[in-house]
């Protein structure tokens, strides 16, 4: 279909709480999410909530192929999730360095509860109902706070841990985790 244009930090339709979908298996969503997943592609990301190519609707994609570069980082299943609701299991909350396709560039350190269970429905309208942890946990976190207009930059404690990733992580290949873009 078409590559998006991703908005960025301070549009306003990105700090929206986005509407349910109510139709499944319509054509109209479809080409949604197929638009949503062209559009991560082309940026390398490893999720991305549809608000941030301007649409306004409780639909988010992710997905982290293993990489052996990174053997430390959980591959994710490829995922389209509808409707998403997340009920912590852990409350335990882990520190990690996020990026996100809305805030190019930057990264920043985002504590977040380490276990999860989220459920939700595919385009077909099919229930989805998972446990997660670890990277896992996090990007469907960071997914589904696009949805309640929450950038990560809101959820920093420490504003020294939020910078530019070429000066936080000048050499990729000796960082312990990917450039993970959400
Ligand atoms: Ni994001």
């Amino acid at each position: 279909m078409a590559v998006k244009e991703i908005l960025k930090m301070g549009h306003p339709l990105l700090y929206e709480k986005a509407q349910r979908v109510v139709n499944f298996n319509t054509p109209e969503l479809d080409a949604l999410v197929q638009d949503m997943f062209d559009t991560m592609a082309a940026y390398d990301g490893a999720g991305l909530a549809a608000p941030q190519i301007g649409v306004s609707l409780r639909v988010v994609i992710f997905g982290v192929e293993a990489n052996p570069r990174y053997p430390d980082v959980e591959a994710v299943p490829t995922t389209v999730l509808v409707n998403p609701e997340i009920t912590v299991l852990d409350a335990t909350e882990e520190g990690a360095w996020e990026g996100c396709l809305s805030v190019p560039g930057l990264r920043g350190l985002v504590y977040r509860p380490r276990r999860i269970r989220y459920s939700g429905r595919d385009p077909r309208g099919r229930p989805i109902e998972r446990e997660a942890e670890g990277f896992h946990a996090r990007v469907v976190q960071h997914e589904v706070d696009h949805l309640d207009g929450i950038l990560y930059p809101f959820r920093l404690r420490d504003l020294h841990h939020f910078g530019y990733e070429s000066e936080l992580f000048p050499n990729p290949a000796e960082a312990d985790e990917p450039a993970a873009r959400e």
